[in-house]
């Protein structure tokens, strides 16, 4: 359900969190799928489809182009067949990163297509040349506009070798769309090989895409002349599950988290455990979160998978807000990720930024002017503040952990950012113990 821009979160905080949490299907794959759905001859079914405002953004343009979409509960039936445009149009509820994506399905069926302009968060210059390199080496010529980018296939797509710069999970996935329906073998050189990347060539495996991985960041793909529809379980979202993990140890809880594989975690879980986090595997898929020791403080550098994702820094900011020493943050993936610490210090956080380099990964920002590196001092306790704003939708959900901590109640503005990677977020906290309200914002002050 799209959030309603008026709506704000009051919480009311310092009482532990505890409970049981499904984890919802991953927005980073789901809309990905959405898009791998237009490269079938018949239609592909999601399950464990999420509630959030992203997907209904990526029905609403893909249902602009005339797509069929059924969606019931969880499920979504997508049938390209009724595809009759090939100029996506801007949904009245905005944009996000997905344009660029349908760029490369789409010249898979059309000679033109446009796609509007690029929305998301802004929380670095999120630079498209890779995107647009790729779709001319494989014989396309792109045209950036005020409105939004033109695409035109000039010739017959050709297997290509792509050596990406750097190991872009949106390019990525643009090399992929271009190249299962290509004619002949792409190899894709530094490829991402994030979990929702694997997930996608699964899926793309499934349709009758041939694609080989490696032990590094080579991708082989072998063209085939089509593709058909599929069947395929959303996989649940890692960045949900270490936010509740955040959450359960931050608050002094106790929360099961239920729908997420331990693996796709990865180094997250050891981290976790490094600051005096506890974890009990209570199943294939459940995990049991909580506060083990008193927190210790870490050095985190954010990094391309497996490293620690750039997801995951701003709720394990707030967990370091309560570790007993001096912590360190280096943003490796974005330029502007920190946004969201000013509000962080009104709530008595104490942090610095710095533009330099914090740590020891090859970092793409350190000749630059960019606040990419945070110290946070602790433990601070925190103390609720009126009013907070989102700047972007991870910080979204660290500042409704900041709330929960925060002794007296917290108003959070601007929840739309959240609420287009986050569903149901009130009534699945309320039911662990977390006092939170969506209330309208004229119904406080
Ligand atoms: N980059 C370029 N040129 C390109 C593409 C990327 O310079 O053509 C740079 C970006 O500016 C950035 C870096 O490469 O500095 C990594 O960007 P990437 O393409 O990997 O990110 P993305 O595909 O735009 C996805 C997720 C992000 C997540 C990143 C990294 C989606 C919709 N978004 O973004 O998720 O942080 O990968 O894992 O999948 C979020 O969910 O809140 C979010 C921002």
């Amino acid at each position: 359900m799209p959030a309603q821009t008026h709506a704000v979160y009051r919480i009311e905080g310092g009482y532990p969190v505890i409970g049981e949490i499904h984890c919802l299907g991953a927005k980073n794959f789901v809309t990905k799928a959405m898009v791998a759905a237009l490269l079938g001859d018949t239609p592909t079914t999601l399950t464990n489809v999420p509630p959030i405002g992203d997907v209904d953004i990526t029905a609403d343009m893909l249902t602009s182009i005339g797509v069929t979409i059924t969606r019931s509960d969880d499920l979504m039936e997508l049938d390209a067949s009724t595809i009759r445009s090939s100029e996506v149009e801007t949904p009245d509820s905005g944009s996000n990163r997905i344009p660029i994506l349908l760029l490369s399905a789409l010249l898979q069926r059309f000679d033109t297509v446009s796609v509007p302009v690029l929305g998301g968060c802004k929380i670095g210059e999120r630079s498209i040349d890779f995107h647009l390199a790729a779709i001319e080496q494989f014989g396309g010529v792109v045209e950036v506009t005020d409105e939004g980018i033109v695409a035109r296939r000039i010739k017959p797509f050709k297997g290509t070798h792509i050596q990406l710069p750097y190991p872009s999970v949106g390019a990525t996935e643009t090399c992929l769309y271009l190249s299962v329906l290509a004619e002949g073998r792409t190899v894709i050189s530094n490829a991402a090989i994030e979990p929702e990347i694997s997930e996608l060539i699964t899926m793309l495996r499934s349709m009758g895409a041939i694609i080989f991985t490696s032990p590094g960041r080579d991708i082989r793909v072998e063209g085939v002349k089509r593709l058909s529809g599929t069947r395929i379980e959303v996989l649940g979202d890692r960045i949900e599950a270490a936010s509740w993990a955040s959450l359960a140890c931050a608050s002094h809880g106790n929360v099961t988290v239920h729908g997420i594989r331990p693996d796709i975690l990865g180094n997250f879980l050891s981290y976790f455990q490094q600051v005096g986090g506890g974890i009990e595997l209570v199943g294939a898929d459940s995990i049991r979160f909580f506060r083990k020791e008193p927190l210790r403080p870490a050095i985190i550098e954010t990094d391309v998978y497996p490293g620690f994702s750039t997801d995951w820094q701003q709720p394990f900011a707030i967990l370091l807000t309560q570790a007993h020493g001096i912590s360190i943050i280096h943003e490796t993936v974005f330029e502007n990720r920190f946004g969201y610490l000013k509000a962080l210090d009104k709530l008595g956080a104490k942090t610095q930024l710095m533009t330099h380099c914090l740590g020891s990964v090859p970092c793409r920002y350190r000749d630059g002017n960019y606040e990419h590196s945070a110290i946070i001092t602790g433990p601070t306790p925190l103390t609720a503040a009126d009013t907070i704003t989102i700047p972007d939708l991870r910080a979204g959900l660290a500042y409704v952990i900041a709330a929960a901590i925060a002794r007296g109640t917290t108003i959070i503005n601007n929840i739309h950012f959240l609420e287009r990677g986050y569903g149901n977020i009130v009534p699945r906290l309320a039911a662990m113990n977390l006092r939170i309200e969506r209330i309208a914002a004229s119904a406080y002050s």
